[in-house]
């Protein structure tokens, strides 16, 4: 893999939230499926991968953002070269049996493998309320958030993710059904403006506060 920092403890250590981008720097739409076709090799509860990308990068994607953000990120969203808006896919489940059954066409399992997985876990998510779905699809997204960071920093990139915004109004503003997808959170992607990494440095508790083992 061909990426622009390939050293995994500076890619996952020095991860730090960038608020002021160069608004001049502009990623391509390739590089920018791409960085997504990394992100989804993340995991997922039951590899049911429920979780649906929304990616901006111009004035009139911007322009949804702006009415559903709040002030307070506005430095982001009009520097950034791309703004992902990550949500989850709480119907994931209705085409679950088509993944599976590529993964057989494919030859990676049998059929009995397919059918045994199909049995297993398939009713769960068929049955299951919705605040199950809400939770796990919003893990599900939490998790390619995470991944979708590290691999823009891998490909030279900087993010901030952004949870500050109107939840009520973010699946509308793209069209999408409010009942089906719940926005987990906004990345921010794009190259530091001069010192834009420098003005806020976040502290951690020690971590003897927050682990105990048992
Ligand atoms: C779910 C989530 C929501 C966040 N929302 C915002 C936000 O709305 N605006 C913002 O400037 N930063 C936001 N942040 C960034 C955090 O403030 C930041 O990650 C934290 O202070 C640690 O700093 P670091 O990212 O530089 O390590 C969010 C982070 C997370 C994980």
């Amino acid at each position: 893999m061909a990426f622009v920092n390939n050293d995994f403890g500076d890619v996952l250590l020095h991860r730090e939230s960038v608020r002021d981008f160069d608004p001049s720097v502009k990623i391509p739409r390739a590089e920018l499926q791409q960085m997504i076709a990394e992100t989804i090799t993340a995991p997922s509860a039951c590899n049911l991968q429920a979780w649906h990308f929304v990616v901006v990068d111009d004035d009139a994607g911007k322009d949804k953002l702006r009415s559903y953000f709040m002030k307070f990120n506005t430095p982001q969203l009009e520097s950034c070269s791309a703004m992902v808006q990550i949500f989850g896919d709480t119907l994931a489940f209705k085409s679950y049996r088509d993944l599976w059954n590529k993964a057989y066409e494919n030859g990676q399992i049998t059929a009995e493998k397919r059918d045994e997985v199909l049995r297993t876990f398939l009713p769960l998510y068929e049955k299951a309320p919705k605040q199950v779905l809400v939770n796990d699809s919003t893990v599900d997204g939490t998790i390619a958030a995470t991944q979708l960071m590290l691999i823009a920093r891998a490909h030279g990139y900087e993010t901030n993710p952004i949870g500050g915004y109107d939840t009520t109004k973010a699946a509308a503003a793209f069209g999408l059904d409010p009942d089906r997808y719940v926005p987990v959170m906004a990345i921010a992607i794009g190259k530091p403006a001069k010192n834009g990494q420098d003005e806020m440095k976040s502290a951690r508790y020690p971590v003897d506060q927050v682990i105990e083992f048992a």
